[in-house]
């Protein structure tokens, strides 16, 4: 509690009231009355105290006014200034003795019939004068309200100056006390769990006009991590759970071989992969199932005839920085395949991807993928253009289409497009297909059970929203903090299907 709380508190414990807070005294000083009107405006909207204005006005002596307490006022130096005799002073000489004052003294001690003129220019009038506006100003000075005539003639003339305080009457309010508790601003777990909550003060919330808060310096969200949570937000309303994806490191077996990709195939190559050196071998993987696919690859089965050539564990070892999240959904397939009853699954995920890229306005090393993945007996290809469609038209694409295409896990494939009406034409966007059996049986999935696939890039269509045309201005050490921090925090919005 603030010390000047606390002597307001007490003192008006202790007395009943404060009848004007500019009494009020902490360690022998008058306490700041700005501070004082802060800790009452709090205290009154607990109830703790009330208070009313004391508006004073005291006067002031202006510089002009201390002068004349200092000196006299200039009639009276005029006056002392002249030496008693009929024979008087000359006005040069008058002058040079008073200074600056002399017009004006010299006026107003004749007003006042103090001097008269003489041979040599003037000489005093009486014998003695009274300097009563020196008097005055002392009284004034001092403390003295004089008769209003007085006050408006000095305040005129510049030697005094009214000057305005505030201080506070206070009084006890319904919920006073000595002993205030702190007011919380939050809940806690703590205090639902003690039971503390039900007894706790809670501070109000102050929605005064003009009342902005602390506007946050941290936790700005990203393009893409908008993006990123609206197709997020789109899976979880359709059903779907969300894969762990918590690593960039995995080996080649769950990243190509497990997905059936030939252990000759261009993408496995150092051009278009990142390798690790150290480590650059893995062997986490089921024996049992490696064989089953050793298998595939090598000699085939369920009625294909794979791709007849020698499968070397060497390549399949190899740890690396996944190209794809389908890695990831592979080692999901064979989760699932392990279960004693096979279920239906809905899976998707959101994450990083790595790719030996040169990168340009177009190209990333490392960029985003948005997985969706579903497995149930007897899906088809309806089922994957279906799922799709559902799922861009919640983000408010409405125009897309497939293209037959090639991937060595899928069959059938097919490229995902979607109507750009502002570039007015058709922009890839992803891939899916169906997954083989070369891929699903080895992993012990039945016969009968399907799987629809799809993967889809975050970057493009977060471009396209946010008006990038170079997306190394998204991710990576050309990304401007300014721009994270001034875009307004907000979702896609459903129009974006007509932009896309
Ligand atoms: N993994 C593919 C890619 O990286 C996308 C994909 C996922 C295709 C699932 C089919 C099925 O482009």
């Amino acid at each position: 509690m603030s010390a000047i709380q606390d002597l307001i508190l007490t003192t008006i414990d202790a007395h009943g009231a404060i009848e004007d807070t500019a009494a009020l005294r902490l360690n022998g000083q008058p306490v700041d009355q700005l501070q004082v009107i802060g800790v009452l405006n709090s205290l009154t909207a607990r109830e703790v105290v009330s208070f009313t204005i004391l508006d004073a006005e005291y006067w002031l002596l202006s510089e002009e006014g201390n002068k004349v307490v200092e000196h006299g006022s200039p009639e009276v130096m005029v006056f002392n200034a002249i030496p008693e005799g009929e024979d008087g002073i000359s006005i040069p000489e008058l002058q040079k003795l008073v200074g600056e004052s002399y017009k004006f003294g010299q006026g107003a001690a004749f007003k006042n019939k103090w001097i008269k003129k003489s041979a040599a220019g003037f000489a005093r009038a009486t014998d003695s004068v009274v300097d009563s506006t020196r008097n005055e100003l002392i009284a004034i000075r001092d403390g003295k309200v004089l008769a209003d005539k007085i006050m408006t003639d000095y305040k005129k003339k510049k030697l005094i100056d009214k000057k305005k305080t505030s201080s506070y009457n206070v009084v006890k309010g319904p919920k006073f006390t000595t002993t205030l508790a702190k007011e919380e601003t939050d809940i806690s777990q703590e205090m639902i769990l003690s039971g503390e909550w039900k007894t706790a003060q809670f501070k109000k919330y102050n929605f005064a006009p003009g009342v902005t808060g602390v506007v946050p310096r941290g936790g700005y969200l990203h393009p893409l991590m908008k993006v990123r949570e609206e197709f997020r937000q789109i899976f979880l309303e359709l059903g779907f759970t969300e894969m762990p994806t918590n690593k960039f490191v995995d080996s080649s077996f769950w990243n190509f071989d497990a997905l059936f990709q030939p252990q000759q195939h261009p993408a496995r190559d150092a051009h278009d992969t990142f390798f690790l050196k150290d480590p650059a071998t893995d062997r986490k993987y089921p024996r049992d199932y490696l064989e089953r696919v050793k298998k595939v690859h090598s000699e085939g089965g369920y009625g294909s005839i794979g791709y007849v050539m020698d499968w070397k564990e060497e390549e399949a070892e190899k740890l690396l920085l996944r190209t794809h999240t389908t890695a990831i959904s592979s080692n999901m397939l064979y989760q699932l395949a392990q279960e004693k009853e096979f279920r239906p699954v809905k899976y998707f995920s959101i994450d990083r991807v790595f790719r030996n890229e040169t990168t340009d306005a177009t190209h990333l090393a490392e960029f985003h993928q948005l997985e969706g993945v579903v497995a149930d007996r007897g899906l088809t290809l309806g089922d994957l253009i279906g799922t799709l469609h559902s799922f861009f038209q919640k983000l408010g694409i409405p125009k897309i289409k497939f293209k037959p295409a090639f991937n060595p896990y899928t069959e059938p494939s097919m490229e995902i497009f979607s109507w750009h009406d502002g570039l007015g034409k058709w922009v890839e966007i992803g891939n899916s297909g169906m997954f083989r059996p070369e891929m699903l049986r080895p992993m012990g999935l039945p016969e009968d059970v399907s799987v629809i696939a799809w993967g889809l890039g975050v970057e493009r269509p977060t471009m396209i929203k946010y008006g990038y045309d170079d997306i190394r201005e998204l991710l990576g050490h050309k990304v401007n903090i300014d721009m994270v921090q001034k875009n307004p925090i907000c979702r896609l919005d459903k129009k974006m299907g007509r932009e896309l």
